[in-house]
């Protein structure tokens, strides 16, 4: 697909399609009064007979016919109060109108960028989110349809930002550039996501990693069993030993920064799947838990986003990659295991593997004495009880840090809202025969869980953040097709920035 930025006046633009952005009941923005004029009075009348008035995500379709150049002309609600930036619901605006260009088979359209600019939404971050309108609206995972029958909409092919002066044209490419690399992060972590468990071994990932390394200059290496043996890394490996596909640790650096500037680490959960172990799952919906990696996908990601946008940061990404079976060698209920710290576990449930394998990437990250530890993963159910699927969970160490991220998550779209971790919690995760236990009961299961991580991020400037709630969209909505939906890039690259 290709994004071209255009200047000049887009009611002269030859296009199979004009899309339009309109406010809520405000006809007399200067591209929407111009076409009406030209329509003879037809979108005053769609707006006095309630047919389309800019309500969100509302569209009209018309056929201008002689009055425009453009062969369809598309608006496209954008809700009430245009003065205040709201990235998401602009975001949310261009990937309902993508979704319907591509239903009705059209791949080429042009859109009126300034109709969709607010006050602190312009310029540069106008491009940016345009671009991820578009982008994220076309995203489909359809590599395993072979019968390309009708239903499936054609790919993009060419969309064109019409900028009103050269100087604007400038901006907004800036900013579509920033988009589109940002885009390319939640795209391949939503491709990862979506892709079955028969595929997506943790080798798999591991490849797929270092393939993306590769093409955008990340250091990478990947540990296999030998060395994370060899390290200690006990806790991870007890959860791998239930599966034949053994485990990876897939390390990845981006160096942006001074040689000397400590880095920002961010672990992922790469659980490529999970049926809980011996400790098994439910049948019901446990293909979903194919999405027990979304951490991991964000942080490769964030790190492939983060090398295309020449970000000057020093980053590590850590993504602990295991699969959790039940087997004649998987661990049991009761085992104990030893974890790269030293600190004894004691497994009261297999299927709490998410913490015993984050235990081990944090306590190795240690080793790039980063400055900031970020984690990331799809970890307990109790997250969905608590915010349904509308926000992740946050919660760490260090008020600054969850401040920058709570705030980064408002300015993304990716909200976060704050669970405490008070030290009181941590008394549900004693145990008697170890160190920790690796579950807590049924009471604040995300806050335990995330007390347990505590123990092992002791010293670091640390935050968890629980994606169990978004990073798997069930039903579809504009933007986000049904499926793996790439939370956590976005919010990232948006702190680092
Ligand atoms: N991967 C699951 C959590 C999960 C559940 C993510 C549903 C997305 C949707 C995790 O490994 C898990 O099984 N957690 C357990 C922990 C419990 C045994 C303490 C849970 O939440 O039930
Ligand atoms: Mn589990
Ligand atoms: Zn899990």
């Amino acid at each position: 697909m290709e994004i071209i930025v255009k200047h000049g006046d887009s009611l002269k633009q030859k296009t199979p399609c004009l899309v339009v952005g309109a406010w809520e009941g405000r006809l007399r923005t200067p591209p929407l009064r111009e076409l009406d004029r030209r329509l003879d009075g037809a979108l005053g009348r769609a707006f006095r007979d309630g047919e389309f008035s800019g309500r969100q995500k509302e569209t009209l379709l018309l056929y201008p016919g002689a009055a425009l150049p453009a062969e369809r002309l598309l608006l496209v609600g954008l809700g009430k109060d245009g003065r205040r930036a709201d990235r998401e619901g602009l975001r949310q605006a261009l990937g309902t109108a993508t979704g319907l260009l591509l239903g009705r088979r059209i791949s080429r359209f042009s859109i009126d960028a300034a109709s969709f600019s607010v006050r602190r939404l312009e310029g540069a971050l106008l491009g940016q989110t345009l671009a991820e309108g578009v982008e994220l609206g076309a995203y489909r995972f359809d590599h395993y349809r072979t019968e390309k029958t009708e239903e499936l909409p054609p790919a993009l092919e060419e969309v064109r930002f019409l900028a009103s002066t050269p100087a604007a044209g400038r901006e907004l490419t800036a900013g579509m550039t920033a988009g589109r690399a940002i885009c390319r992060g939640v795209c391949l972590a939503r491709d990862l996501v979506n892709q079955p468990g028969n595929i997506k071994s943790p080798d798999y990932l591991a490849r797929r990693a270092r393939e993306v390394a590769d093409e955008v200059g990340l250091h990478c290496e990947i540990l296999e069993r030998d060395e994370l043996e060899a390290l200690g890394m006990g806790a991870l490996l007890g959860v791998a030993q239930g599966s034949v596909r053994e485990a990876r640790l897939i390390v990845l650096e981006h160096r942006g920064g001074l040689d000397d500037a400590r880095p920002v680490a961010l672990v992922g959960k790469g659980v490529v799947f999970d049926a809980g172990g011996i400790s098994l799952k439910p049948a019901e919906k446990m293909d979903e838990m194919k999405m027990d990696m979304a951490g991991g996908a964000a942080v490769l990601g964030t790190l492939l986003a983060a090398a295309l946008l020449k970000l000057p940061v020093n980053l590590v990404g850590v993504i602990p990659a295991v699969e959790n079976l039940p087997s004649g060698s998987a661990i049991r209920p009761g085992d104990i295991l030893t974890s790269l710290s030293g600190r004894t576990i004691e497994v009261m449930n297999t299927d709490a593997e998410g913490r015993l394998i984050l235990a081990d990437a944090l306590t190795y990250v240690r080793r790039f004495e980063p400055r900031v530890v970020i984690d990331l993963a799809t970890l307990t159910g109790a997250c969905i009880i608590a915010l349904g699927h509308h926000a992740s969970a946050v919660l760490g160490n260090h008020d600054g840090l969850v401040r920058q991220l709570l705030k980064a998550g408002e300015t993304s779209g990716e909200r976060l809202w704050q669970l405490p971790l008070w030290s009181d919690y941590s008394a549900q995760i004693k145990s008697e025969v170890a160190d920790v236990k690796n579950t807590g009961g049924r009471p604040a299961g995300t806050i335990t869980a995330a007390a347990f991580l505590e123990k092992f991020a002791e010293g670091l400037t640390w935050a968890h953040l629980d994606i169990a709630g978004t990073a798997w969209e069930e039903k579809g909505r504009p933007g986000t097709p049904k499926g793996g939906t790439g939370v956590g890039v976005r919010l990232l690259i948006e702190y680092l920035r």
